[in-house]
């Protein structure tokens, strides 16, 4: 029998990082090529640290703009643990800003959306407005001139941007352009898009959440993941298998030989991209069979022309990929899948149905079946892991390291012509890129910037 003996006395030598001691910030050894260091998970000094330098130093994704399509409409949305708030104006625009009152700091919104003109501290009654601007003070007279003097406002990050829909902000005003920041996810994204039928024609319709016992990285390491698929989710592959003779993603069982290929899209970005094969005769024919599919086919054969029945019926299946928009947004099949760091060891996840604007309620319909049928079957094998990864790594501080070396030494992880780094599905390429962004922002200190000032139009 082998055995593999720890030297407890080398783990202590190296900067500490059992759970709730002070964490090694020798961000270096922490992240290599072959490995990453499990305080990375566990640590809270780490978390609090990742709240300003990732999810506050660059781009986060907030909302779809679909969420708040009306005049008056808000949505509670997140930077890490920071609050905000998103509204849209009488003019159509949308602004962002803290839900943290300007008086002693009370959240003033505590509905996770609704409508309405403006919102009103619980605590002493300030009032401000749907940009976040104050304008009412119970009491005024006990306020001075220098009061005024004051810049009171709600806090607004230093940078809002939309593409196409997809609303994202930064508090770093030195963060480059967000379409730069997509840098090679924009091409894939643009592609999601495509297969909704365009940008005004997303509309977002409501979301499953979960709460998970794990860091939040355990969601985004699993996101590239094109490894597990067999073997997390056998049970499902079985089912599928046995009743109807294979189907989606059974093209993952032996995933290195198939036409996926897995990029890594620059900044932390990467996509599994599954059409190749999803695609490659029919994905309708491929998906696992959803209530009302029968119904669904044939009345797409008496309503739609014969030569568009088979795209109205692809139109239905998700989009085929695994986006991963570093560090808190993926786009799995239709859905846009929001991770919400809570705490070093707890972590929400919201995914978002989308409907098509243009579509009838029967497809409509049936979109929604398939979008319900993964969260409801993968996802809880999915989530098991990220919770039992958390708890071994989190309970055996004598042996730390996580592997991410699978093909770091084939040579199969090569450039496309486009300048993206490609490799086989399975290969740990999405952690080992996305870490390489991680280690770069935690090294980094730019300055975080709100503004209070008055909003101008
Ligand atoms: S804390 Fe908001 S009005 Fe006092
Ligand atoms: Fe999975």
């Amino acid at each position: 029998m082998m055995t593999t003996i720890i030297d407890i006395k080398s783990v202590d030598a190296e900067p500490s990082a059992a759970p709730g001691a002070s964490a090694s910030t020798d961000w270096d050894w922490l992240v290599q090529d072959c490995r990453v260091h499990g305080s990375l998970y566990t640590s809270a000094d780490i978390f609090r640290r990742e709240m300003s330098h990732v999810f506050a130093a660059t781009w986060v994704y907030l909302l779809h703009e679909s969420e708040i399509p009306e005049a008056g409409d808000f949505r509670q949305v997140w930077m890490g643990t920071r609050e905000f708030i998103a509204t849209r104006d009488d003019n159509g625009q949308v602004t962002v800003f803290a839900n943290r009152c300007s008086h002693r700091g009370a959240t003033v919104c505590r509905a996770h959306r609704g409508n309405g003109s403006g919102f009103t501290c619980p605590y002493h009654g300030w009032k401000y407005d749907n940009h976040g601007q104050l304008f009412g003070i119970p009491g005024k007279t006990a306020y001075g001139p220098e009061f005024k003097q004051r810049a009171l406002h709600l806090a607004r990050p230093a940078q809002v941007a939309s593409y196409q829909g997809f609303v994202f902000a930064t508090l770093n005003p030195e963060a480059p352009p967000l379409e730069e920041h997509l840098a090679g996810a924009r091409r894939f994204l643009d592609e999601w898009i495509a297969h909704q039928g365009g940008a005004d024609n997303i509309v977002v319709a409501g979301a499953q959440r979960f709460h998970l016992e794990c860091n939040w990285k355990m969601v985004y390491d699993n996101a590239g993941d094109g490894y597990h698929v067999p073997f997390s989710h056998q049970s499902l592959l079985m089912m599928t298998n046995e009743r109807y003779g294979g189907g989606d993603m059974s093209y993952f069982a032996d995933a290195d030989r198939s036409h996926m290929h897995l990029y890594s899209l620059g900044n932390g970005h990467t996509v599994i991209d599954q059409r190749p094969d999803m695609f490659l005769n029919s994905a309708w024919e491929q998906q696992r069979p959803q209530p009302g599919r029968e119904n669904f086919e044939a009345h797409v054969q008496a309503t739609t022309a014969p030569e568009q029945v088979k795209a109205t019926l692809e139109s239905a299946v998700g989009a085929g990929m695994n986006l991963n928009i570093f560090p808190n947004l993926l786009l799995i099949g239709n859905q846009i899948q929001v991770i919400q760091p809570i705490a070093a060891d707890k972590t929400a996840m919201h995914w978002y149905a989308t409907r098509r604007r243009d579509a009838d309620a029967e497809l409509n319909t049936i979109r929604m079946r398939t979008q319900e049928d993964f969260p409801v079957m993968g996802e809880m094998d999915d989530a098991t892991n990220f919770e039992e990864c958390h708890r071994g790594i989190a309970n055996s501080p004598e042996d730390p390291w996580i592997d991410i070396s699978r093909h770091l030494e084939t040579g199969k992880d090569v450039q496309n012509d486009a300048g993206l780094t490609v490799g086989p599905v399975t290969s740990e390429l999405h952690m080992r890129a996305y870490y390489a962004q991680w280690k770069q922002l935690m090294k980094a200190s730019p300055a975080l910037v709100v503004d209070k000032s008055k909003v101008t139009a």
